[in-house]
């Protein structure tokens, strides 16, 4: 399996992603995503968005401000319980995540408050993993972002630390503006922010990522009903995008794991080589969310079921994924390193649906009347599908720029194109070419390439 600093380097190389404020030393768990990420991500996202919210007819999205009033996160209990324990070392002043440390000498650790884990330190005479000093007492860490909001003083509030609230404070307003019944759901996509103790493993834990979240509304009878259900829709849903099986797993959270609001949760795990870890978390958060709402707001949140006349507030099964970490085990699944006629071969084995570019259009040579040929040919694929044009340097290199970045199809313009009108199209796995007329290349592409099942 590659490791994640190689998948880093390949990836800054080829303009996939970069490491943000880069010219100023960088910024720990900050990254910009480049051309071929960008139009990654963007695939990601829509999969995701018709698969959740155009394939079903009672999810519904919105998109929700990242920055809100204080109370939503008093009433969510992030300003509370939202936090990490962290410990300075007294020599270098690095600071760590208690149970990260704990977890690195291999010792489990569940529900521990600050003291219980400042013993275990001790007791196991932990030291700083970066220049063996002794180890100050571990404090609690809030880990949302604050910012002031309004001139002079301003008003404290937070960045979201999940995009899940908005969606609880707008339940009202698509009950009352969508016609939407319980069982419904509402999904968004977004940034969060999270202020990590130690960001780390590339995109896997930064402090500014984007999540995919859907919360479905349920009556409490049918929470375990929906909580299955959900769960193996969302574990099926990374095999249509091209995740192998094997390296999925799920996981079902300990007592002492949970988070405050969940009274059920298990974890989507993709097999990184740093270990097993989530990449997305369904939850029955119970009514925890809309009844501190309504606490803390005042306003009466329930659902008004017609049909029986009665109100309720309902219980919310969530789906809550993360797209970075998914962008991240996409690369590491589809990342292949060959060896064709002696040599090396890299090639992103990544679903068409994912590829940046679908198709790559080339002359065979610069001359002859090829590249006026092969720009009209880019002019029919482009319209239909992103398409990249490439008439410099040797072929064999043009294609090997596309396997780099999971071009699924490369479609070259030769001499015999003059002649008969004819392409070949080379496939990116296989490498195989075949010869294809120009008037069939698009319903060939269609077919190859099935974008749509
Ligand atoms: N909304 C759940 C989470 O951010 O993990």
């Amino acid at each position: 399996m590659v490791d994640i600093a190689k998948i880093a380097s390949f990836c800054k190389r080829r303009g996939i992603v970069f490491p943000s404020s880069e010219i100023y030393g960088g910024l720990a768990g900050f990254y910009d995503y480049g051309p071929i990420g960008i139009e990654m991500i963007n695939n990601i996202k829509a999969e995701w968005w018709k698969e959740i919210v155009h394939k079903n007819q009672n999810i519904v999205g919105i998109n929700g401000a990242i920055i809100t009033h204080p109370k939503v996160w008093e009433a969510s209990g992030h300003t509370e319980e939202f936090i990490d324990f962290v410990v300075e070392c007294e020599k270098c002043k690095s600071k760590f995540r208690a149970d990260h440390l704990l977890e690195d000498a291999g010792i489990k650790v569940g529900e521990l408050d600050a003291s219980k884990l400042n013993e275990l330190i001790k007791k196991n005479k932990i030291v700083c993993p970066k220049c063996k000093g002794k180890l100050g007492e571990v404090k609690e860490f809030n880990l949302m972002f604050k910012t002031k909001v309004g001139p002079g003083e301003g008003e404290t509030t937070y960045l979201r630390p999940e995009t899940a609230q908005l969606i609880y404070l707008n339940f009202k307003n698509i009950v009352e503006t969508s016609r939407q019944k319980v069982p419904f759901g509402i999904a968004q996509i977004g940034k969060a922010f999270r202020n990590e103790i130690s960001p780390r493993n590339f995109l896997f834990r930064m402090r500014e990522f984007e999540q995919m979240e859907m919360q479905f509304f349920v009556r409490k009878e049918d929470a375990d009903k929906f909580f299955e259900e959900w769960k193996e829709k969302r574990l099926e849903w990374y095999s249509k995008i091209g995740i192998n099986k094997k390296n999925l797993r799920i996981r079902e959270h300990e007592k002492g794991e949970l988070a405050h609001y969940a009274k059920r949760a298990v974890d989507i795990e993709y097999k990184f080589d740093f270990g097993w870890k989530e990449i997305e978390g369904i939850h029955n958060r119970g009514d925890w969310d809309l009844s501190r709402h309504e606490q803390f707001s005042g306003k009466d949140l329930k659902f008004f079921d017609e049909e029986t006349k009665s109100k309720f507030i309902p219980w919310i099964i969530e789906t809550s994924a993360g797209l970075d970490r998914i962008f991240l085990a996409i690369l590491v699944d589809a990342y292949h390193e060959e060896e064709v006629k002696g040599e090396k071969r890299v090639v992103l084995k990544i679903s068409p649906k994912i590829a940046a570019y679908k198709v790559a259009v080339f002359p065979l040579v610069n001359k002859d009347g090829l590249p006026e040929k092969a720009r009209e040919v880019f002019k029919l694929v482009s319209g239909c599908y992103p398409t990249f044009y490439d008439e410099k340097g040797s072929i064999g290199r043009r294609y090997r720029r596309m396997d780099e970045i999971g071009t699924p199809f490369c479609v070259t313009i030769d001499h015999q194109t003059l002649e008969d009108n004819t392409v070949t199209v080379r496939d990116r796995d296989t490498m195989e070419q075949k010869r294809v007329k120009i008037d069939d290349l698009l319903s060939e592409l269609y077919k190859s390439l099935n974008l749509y099942s």
